[in-house]
């Protein structure tokens, strides 16, 4: 909008794009975007194009933009719940999450293959700046021993611990998944120092990093994205505003835009008490 980068999308502009990671609207973060200078050239550019509503993807600080956006302009929008994270009130899924999900436990998969054939002990960060959404399935899914998140405190001397006892127990490869927001640091942090309590396991670090957020997109994604780009627009065209659309429980549901922002969906706490039973 700032740049006047618009154009006209027609059912065709569409095609052929279902299945491709990434996105053609080559959109991102914008600091511009936060100045009320950025935001008012954005509005001169609507209006001359006579755009009277916009639907916004992304997570709380697109939405928060949009509704700054609408105070300053009163142009109404619909949001679509786009991050990997997940850590969005209003929706129980956010599109691209079970992608990356699915991304991460294939390369968790074939991480243990090594750690497993060598006796190792891998650290694998996952993303997931403040929350543990992803660090979770991976945990469960990939059966890893250890899940360290933001939301929860996991300390060092846990790891040495569960790793020791493991190891008496003639156990001798491991995964341990950190979301990269955790409070122990990163997986490199955390590694060096499990290592040096444990000097004679031999300890290596991953970090899945980007490639999570590539890549062709799940079913389950693909039908998420359907659906929820069909209410944005129909939430428009019946006068809704300010409102992002996610499903709850299967059903539709808008959520203003204000409590996406402000209110927290907590990771619910016996996912990660099954990643302790599983791994004892
Ligand atoms: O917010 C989504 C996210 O994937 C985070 O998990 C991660 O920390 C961040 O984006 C990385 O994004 P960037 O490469 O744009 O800094």
């Amino acid at each position: 909008m700032i740049k006047g980068e618009i154009s006209k999308l027609e059912s065709y502009s569409v095609s052929n794009i279902i299945q491709k990671g990434g996105t053609i609207l080559r959109s991102a973060r914008s600091k511009d975007f936060t100045t009320k200078e950025g935001r008012k050239i954005a509005y001169d550019q609507l209006q001359s194009l006579g755009i009277e509503g916009l639907v916004a993807i992304g997570g709380d600080g697109t939405f928060t933009g949009a509704n700054i956006f609408f105070e300053e302009y009163g142009i109404p929008t619909i949001g679509a719940p786009g991050t990997i994270d997940n850590d969005l009130y209003g929706t129980d899924y956010t599109i691209g999450y079970d992608t990356a999900v699915n991304t991460a436990l294939d390369a968790i998969d074939k991480i243990r293959d090594t750690a497993d054939s060598h006796d190792r002990v891998f650290f694998i960060e996952v993303m997931g700046r403040d929350s543990g959404y992803i660090a979770i399935p991976c945990a469960i899914g990939g059966g890893a021993e250890i899940v360290m998140i933001p939301e929860t405190d996991t300390s060092i001397d846990y790891v040495v611990d569960t790793l020791r006892t493991g190891w008496s127990r003639s156990k001798t490869s491991f995964i341990v998944i950190i979301a990269e927001g955790g409070e122990e640091g990163s997986a490199t942090e955390v590694a060096a120092k499990v290592q040096t309590a444990l000097p004679h396991m031999d300890a290596r670090v991953t970090i899945l990093g980007h490639v999570q957020r590539g890549g062709s997109p799940t079913a389950a994604d693909r039908m998420l994205a359907s659906q929820l780009g069909i209410a944005c627009v129909e939430g428009l065209l019946t006068g809704r505003k300010n409102e992002m659309a996610g499903i709850i429980n299967g059903e539709l549901v808008y959520t203003p835009f204000i409590d996406t922002i402000t209110k927290d969906k907590p990771i619910n706490p016996e996912f990660i008490n099954m990643v302790n039973i599983l791994s004892s």
